[in-house]
Formats: structure tokens, C-alpha cells, sequence
């Protein structure tokens, strides 16, 4: 019921009112963009009072942000059940890198799920290490076999759900049931699904991440990170943030915000899409594997039936055999798919699924499957007619050889 409470609205309705305050967009529909690194206090004794009071909402210093991106970081809020804030970082990449140093020490070590991001990864393994951090890749599909992975020194797992190249749907609520038995922190990059299609702190995550660059922007024109959490980590990833730095341009955040009012109309639209265009390429003689959680029959259906809301446009299929100049020729005759990193936006894309170089626990091509089907792409569905795409992965096609 659209009650007074705005947590009690639908989601198509809380995306359209999230983050107007009055105060932070004066008579505008949308906050103004407010560039500001000084705000001036009328007296001493309130500048003095403002330090001690660290809260968006509270004007201090242009570190801290402004009316536009506390709207915004509001707005990311209340679409995220369980949440008691928002941090918003630079880029997708920071934002998981940022919240691991929040709660990781010198001595501890993170689980990362073997699907993550490439760059994640890397900053994990690597960049942790400088500061004393371990870091340990897991098979998020053996559910079974985490809780003798997880070690003295585990206090934090990185989940990707699905895996942003291969899609596999692992068991969210499991695996974060079993993180916090054993004194672990689970965050999750939930960029795919958005809160949207999975409110991750309500399926036992306590850290809910997004790549704002993709979906939430939408428009292929700003990069942007946040990470959403209950009260106490909240804090933690605020005080991180705040000593690093961190924040957003109001101009980005004012773009974001914009993205956002229309983020359920895309992803219902991509979904869409995306089940047409997976459904044809089923048909397909060329292609081995589709991967694409929400179509049934595809690896990881029941649990994203069972866990999910909703989904978006990406995806991604293997080809029967073939070479890596088979499927560099597919995509070079594809003329409504750019060729480019990033997803979410209005725009198609493709780009080669290469994920093998990228996995350390888990093989690819996977156990079980023949190991000539490991060449693929991955599309992101934009907001083009599914006809039209579906005509032009035609064309791709009778560019491909089994040679
Ligand atoms: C799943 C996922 N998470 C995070 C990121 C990083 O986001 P950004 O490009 O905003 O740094 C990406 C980028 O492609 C991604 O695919």
C-alpha cells in the first residue's frame, strides 16, 4: 500500500520519489547540481558545531558532499531493503575495493568468488597484499564445500551474482548464512540484478554493491560506485570513505540520478529482449551453451526463480567449437553491437567471453562440458528493437566457421 512510509511503496514508484527532499531540490523537480567545496557558516560557533555532526543532510565541507549526492546516495538507500545508508565512489571498481579496507585489517583475508570481475580480482589479490591482507578464490557453486574454506584469518567473502561473464547464479542466502557462523562479513557486487531484481541485505548479504556506471547511469556517460549497508557498517564504509577522500562529482551524481527515475522501464525492457534474442539464438546450430540465468533450462534458472525479482539485458552464449578468429569474425559483422567494455547502457554491445586467464578455482571451459566449446560472447541488451538485434546476430553468424 502506498502508505506514508516511502518503504512501503513498490519499487516503480519509490525510484520515481527516492532522494527529493524539499530541502536538497528546493522548488526543481530533480536537486540542482550543487557545486560547492565551501559551504560558509553564518557564525563560529556553528562552524565549530558542524564538525562534530558527520551526517549527509548536514552541511560542512565539499568532501563530505553536497544536496546532489546526498539525494542521490538517499535515493540508492531507500531502493535497498535493510540499508541504513549509501557510500557513492568514483567508479564500480572503487567501491568493493574501498569497502574491503573497510573491513578487513593487516592479518585478515577475503573469499573472492572465482566469477568476479577481472579488475576486483586483481585489486584483492594484489593491491590487499600490500596492506597484510590475504586474498582466496572460491567455487561459489560448491556450497557444500565453503564453510572448509572459509579459515581462522576469513573476515570478509566477495560474491558476484551472477558472475558478470559466465552467469553462474550461486546460492546467496547459503553461503551467507554460513559466512556470518563463522565470523565473516559477505558483500556482494550486485551491478546485474540492482535491488531491484535482488535486495541482497534481505538475502543475507551485509554489503550491497553496485557499479553505478552501468545500469543505474544507463547512458554510457558516467563512471560511479556505491555500496549500501545496515548501520554499523554503514559507518565503517563512510569513515573509510571520508579518510581516503572519496567522493563523487555533483555533476556525476546529478547524471546518476537521472539514470536512476528510469532504471525499472530498462531493465524491464532489456529483459525482455534479452529472452527474445536468447530464445533465438537457442535455435541456433553455431551455439553450444546459452548462459543467461533467466531463461529456463539455462545454468542457474532455479536459483535466480527462486532468489531474483528481476534481471537486465546481459548475458552471454559459447559457440560449438570453433576458434578465437571464428568468433572475432562474428563480432566484426555485427553492426548494431558496439564493440566495447561496460554494459547497462541504452547502447547493444558485445565483447569476446575469455574467461579462463580471469579463474583460478574453478576451470573453463567448465567440468563436465566439452573443452572444444570455450569461445563465446557476451551482449548487453540495450533498448534497440529485439528485431532488429536479432537481424543483425543473424548476419554475425554466417560469418562464423567451425574451423
Ligand atoms: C560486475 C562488475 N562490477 C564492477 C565493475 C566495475 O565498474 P566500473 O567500470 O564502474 O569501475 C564492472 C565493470 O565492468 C563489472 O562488470
Amino acid at each position: 500500500m502506498a502508505g506514508g512510509d516511502p518503504r512501503d511503496r513498490k519499487p516503480d514508484t519509490r525510484l520515481v520519489a527516492a532522494g527529493r527532499k524539499p530541502e536538497w531540490t528546493g522548488p526543481a523537480v530533480n536537486p540542482p547540481v550543487w557545486r560547492a567545496s565551501t559551504y560558509l557558516y553564518e557564525e563560529s560557533a556553528a562552524q565549530e558545531a558542524g564538525r562534530h555532526v558527520n551526517a549527509d543532510g548536514v552541511f560542512h565541507y565539499g568532501a563530505r558532499g553536497g544536496p546532489t549526492q546526498w539525494a542521490l546516495a538517499d535515493a540508492l538507500t531507500e531502493l535497498e531493503p535493510g540499508a541504513a545508508g549509501t557510500m557513492l565512489y568514483p567508479t564500480g571498481l572503487a567501491a568493493p575495493a574501498i569497502a574491503l579496507l573497510s573491513v578487513l585489517k593487516a592479518g585478515d583475508e577475503v573469499l573472492v568468488s572465482d566469477n568476479s570481475y577481472d579488475p576486483t580480482r586483481s585489486f584483492a589479490l594484489h593491491a590487499l597484499r600490500d596492506y597484510g591482507i590475504g586474498a582466496r578464490f572460491f567455487d561459489p557453486l560448491d556450497v557444500e564445500g565453503f564453510a572448509a574454506t572459509i579459515g581462522e584469518r576469513t573476515k570478509a567473502v566477495l560474491l558476484e551474482n551472477p558472475g558478470s561473464l559466465t552467469m553462474e547464479v550461486c546460492d546467496v542466502p547459503a553461503l551467507a548464512a554460513i559466512a556470518r557462523d563463522k565470523g565473516a562479513v559477505t558483500l556482494i557486487d550486485n551491478t546485474w540484478a540492482s535491488p531491484l531484481g535482488f535486495p541482497a541485505l534481505e538475502r543475507g548479504c551485509d554489503i550491497a554493491i553496485m557499479s553505478l556506471t552501468k545500469h543505474v547511469g544507463g547512458h554510457s556517460d558516467l563512471m560511479m560506485g556505491s555500496a549500501a549497508a545496515g548501520e554499523a557498517l554503514y559507518g565503517k564504509l563512510r569513515g573509510k570513505a571520508q579518510a581516503m577522500g572519496h567522493v563523487v562529482s555533483p555533476d556525476d551524481a546529478a547524471l546518476a540520478l537521472r539514470g536512476l527515475r528510469t532504471l525499472a522501464v530498462r531493465l524491464n525492457h532489456e529483459t525482455s529482449s534479452c529472452l527474445e534474442i536468447a530464445k533465438f539464438l537457442l535455435q541456433r546450430a553455431e551455439i553450444a551453451h546459452i548462459l543467461c540465468p533467466m531463461l529456463p533450462g539455462s545454468p542457474g534458472h532455479e536459483l535466480w526463480a527462486r532468489d531474483f525479482t528481476g534481471g537486465c539485458g546481459l548475458f552471454s552464449f559459447v559457440f560449438q567449437g570453433g576458434t578465437a578468429a571464428a568468433r572475432d569474425a562474428v563480432i566484426d559483422a555485427l553492426s548494431l553491437f558496439g564493440i566495447g567494455y561496460s554494459w547497462g547502457g541504452f547502447e547493444s554491445l558485445v565483447t569476446p567471453l575469455d574467461p579462463a586467464p580471469a579463474r583460478s578455482a574453478t576451470p573453463w571451459p567448465p567440468a563436465g562440458t566439452d573443452p572444444a566449446d570455450r569461445f563465446g560472447l557476451r551482449l548487453s541488451i540495450g533498448l534497440e528493437d529485439p528485431g532488429d538485434l536479432i537481424a543483425d546476430l543473424e548476419r554475425g553468424l554466417a560469418a562464423w566457421s567451425r574451423a
